[in-house]
């Protein structure tokens, strides 16, 4: 059995306009999904799933993700995960060069599924690190990072930037524009993050967007000045400002909404994080519902979050330095 993690991350700032070649700088967040992966006889893949926002469920299967596992969750839930880790396998058996190998895959994740964490990413760096580890070749992090690069791309038709998975494998906070992904260099940031225990549908979100701005010039100028809003960004993480950093995610999070990706409680727990003297706060991912994040070196937001009542979960997310840990 070979086993590693990966951590989620949240949007500083960017997500949306990174679609359309801006500049977005997600950050790694010690939140982790760790996969086990051990090789089979035969070239079955069989997954078990634990903490995928789901009871747990087990499939075994011999190519395409026909057999559907037996337990009573959404569908579309299943097919997302299994989606996910079936494509990351076909990039490993391409990657190693032995098409017909099978394997055991065993999933843990302590991040929310679709809730702008990066979910998918992590599991899938994760997987990608180990099956190809267990069959002893262990990729660089860039190629790593390509490699669950191409599965999201795959698995969302094409509705993929490098952000999340590029961020998953390096670890801490990165910049990524259009294919230029680079790590940045960052101080320890006071994050806070806000779930409200519901999720967002990317590919609707994201084409929504994308009919606005091909719509709207002024929807266009709206993405063109989130890029905008991520260039200071850049020079306020350099700085280490935390003021300017807050105030710039506020304005990142009013384009958003501009663009139509908030939601009432995304908008309500930003609300109760500013009220409680937050720095700044935001929608982080691709919105609709899912998860806020805010600076705050204080107490005073998880506070307010954990108080409110749309706010189903909160917690302090320290900066995950390192990116795929390679466990054993
Ligand atoms: O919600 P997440 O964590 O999958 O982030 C989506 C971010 C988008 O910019 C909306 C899409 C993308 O692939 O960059």
């Amino acid at each position: 059995m070979t086993r590693s993690s990966a951590p989620g991350k949240v949007y500083l700032f960017g997500e949306h306009a990174v679609v359309y070649g801006e500049p977005a700088v997600p950050c790694a967040i010690e939140r982790r999904a760790r996969v086990g992966v051990e090789r089979r006889d035969d070239d079955k893949l069989r997954v078990h799933a634990e903490d995928l926002s789901l009871d747990g469920f087990t499939v075994e299967y011999g190519g395409r993700t026909d057999d559907r596992p037996d337990v009573d969750v959404s569908e579309s839930l299943i097919e997302a995960a299994m989606g996910y880790v079936d494509e990351a396998i076909a990039q490993v058996r391409e990657v190693t060069d032995e098409p017909a190998a099978g394997f055991d895959v065993t999933i843990e994740s302590d991040i929310p599924l679709g809730a702008g964490l990066g979910s998918s990413a992590a599991v899938v760096v994760a997987a990608i690190d180990a099956a190809t580890r267990e069959l002893g070749v262990t990729l660089p992090r860039e190629e790593l990072a390509d490699r669950a690069y191409r599965t999201e791309h795959a698995v969302q038709e094409g509705q993929a930037s490098r952000a999340d998975t590029f961020c998953s494998a390096m670890g801490g906070a990165v910049r990524v524009e259009g294919d230029d992904c680079r790590p940045l260099a960052s101080p320890e940031l006071p994050m806070v993050v806000g779930f409200d225990g519901g999720a967002g549908d990317t590919g609707a979100l994201v084409a929504g967007v994308r009919s606005l701005r091909e719509e709207y010039d002024f929807a266009a100028d709206t993405v063109e000045a989130i890029g905008d809003v991520v260039r200071n960004g850049e020079d306020a993480l350099a700085a280490g400002d935390l003021d300017e950093l807050g105030r710039l995610m506020d304005f990142n999070h009013g384009l958003l909404a501009a663009l139509g990706v908030s939601s009432r409680s995304l908008d309500e727990m930003v609300w109760a994080a500013r009220e409680a003297g937050a720095r700044g706060a935001k929608l982080t991912g691709a919105g609709g519902g899912g998860c806020v994040v805010a600076l705050d070196p204080t107490a005073e937001t998880e506070t307010a979050l954990r108080y409110l009542p749309g706010c189903e979960d909160a917690f302090r997310a320290e900066l995950a330095d390192e990116g795929v840990k390679r466990l054993e």
